[in-house]
């Protein structure tokens, strides 16, 4: 079989070049674990930052060595676990860039590939889904008549934030992202009332535009200090906020990113970090809840999707330059 492993430290963002695929033999099944064939492979931007030793004080994996972390969706090879039998299908947020896995004990969730397309459950359905859910649900407590504002809105977990929004009930629901292609996956497929693209020159006013003098009630920010000042400048007083992602500063050489702090205290914001371990927990009532919304075509998916794992490294590259339209995910088998 194989597998994917970093061809040396990185001192710089990760790139196509950084990565080796290459033979390995095939692990064995862990005690009170599984080993599974991995069909799906999803892309991070968590990953880009655990490369470089940037991302929860998690190590980047050993190079030459250790393959790549990943979340995975596969087949049960063979199980050691209780509950899990050999052919069932199981998503994992352990598993690796490889075509088989071992995943160790209590960590592969068993998954009903009736309820949705089996890629769904590294996405809407996944740990991306889930980050949106407990963010948009859980902490920001999103309803009826608030004005959500959300950046990286075509993405992962952007794209399930503003349908979530909208399906619990926001009266105004506004994306950012990059590009008239991303935009427009936002408002026609995802059904936002609009989306902005930050890329067009003046797009603050653009912004001002969309939000028709209303002032934002949710901010679910996923991608920069910049971004989170601009959606905290038009925040309605007690407006909640949502610090979910940095996407944009993960890579960068220089300082911390900041926020003028004293837009903390002008908009008496309520200010929510999320990192979504804290929800793992609640992962069977996220599911209760989406799974019905994806089945009925309310929560709907887009993949950006490359198949075979040698294409790994530069769809993982192309997540990198935030250039994926839709959630990163890499066909490794195809049924
Ligand atoms: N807190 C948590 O527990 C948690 C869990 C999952 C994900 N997250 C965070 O949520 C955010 C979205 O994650 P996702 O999985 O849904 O990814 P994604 O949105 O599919 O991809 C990342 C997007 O970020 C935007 N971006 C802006 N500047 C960028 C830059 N310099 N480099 C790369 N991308 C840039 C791009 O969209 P545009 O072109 O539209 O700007 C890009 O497509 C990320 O910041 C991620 O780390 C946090």
């Amino acid at each position: 079989m194989k597998h994917v492993v970093l061809r040396a430290v990185l001192q710089a963002p990760p790139t196509a070049a950084d990565f080796v695929v290459c033979a390995a033999p095939v692990p064995a099944c862990p005690a009170g674990g599984v080993l599974a064939q991995v069909l799906f492979l999803s892309l991070d931007p968590y990953v880009g930052a655990r490369l470089r030793g940037r991302h929860m004080g998690e190590p980047p994996p050993s190079p030459n060595v250790e393959p790549i972390p990943g979340a995975v969706v596969g087949r049960v090879l063979e199980s050691d676990a209780v509950g899990i039998a050999p052919g069932d299908f199981v998503h994992s947020m352990m598993g690796a860039w490889g075509e088989v896995v071992a995943i160790g004990p209590g960590m592969a969730r068993r998954i009903d590939p009736e309820l949705a397309p089996l890629s769904a459950y590294l996405g809407v359905l996944g740990m991306p889904g889930l980050t949106a859910w407990a963010g948009a649900t859980k902490l920001a407590k999103v309803g009826s008549g608030d004005v959500a504002l959300v950046n990286a809105a075509a993405g992962a977990v952007g794209g399930s934030v503003g349908q979530i929004a909208r399906l619990k009930g926001a009266e105004r629901v506004i994306g950012i992202a990059g590009g008239p292609e991303k935009c427009g996956l936002v408002v026609d497929r995802y059904g936002l009332d609009a989306c902005v693209d930050y890329k067009a020159s003046d797009w603050p006013s653009g912004l001002d535009a969309a939000l028709g003098g209303r002032g934002v009630s949710v901010h679910f920010e996923n991608v920069s200090a910049a971004m989170l000042a601009a959606g905290m400048s038009r925040l309605s007083p007690y407006g909640r906020v949502v610090l979910c992602g940095l996407a944009d500063h993960y890579q960068a050489e220089t300082g911390s990113a900041q926020i003028p702090i004293g837009l903390i205290i002008v908009k008496r914001a309520q200010v929510h970090g999320l990192v979504v371990y804290d929800f793992y927990d609640q992962w069977d009532a996220f599911l209760r809840e989406a799974a019905p919304w994806v089945r009925d075509g309310r929560l709907r998916i887009a993949e950006d999707v490359a198949t075979g794992l040698d294409n790994a490294p530069a769809h993982f590259e192309k997540l990198m330059q935030g250039r994926n339209v839709g959630k990163s995910i890499v066909v490794v088998n195809a049924e």
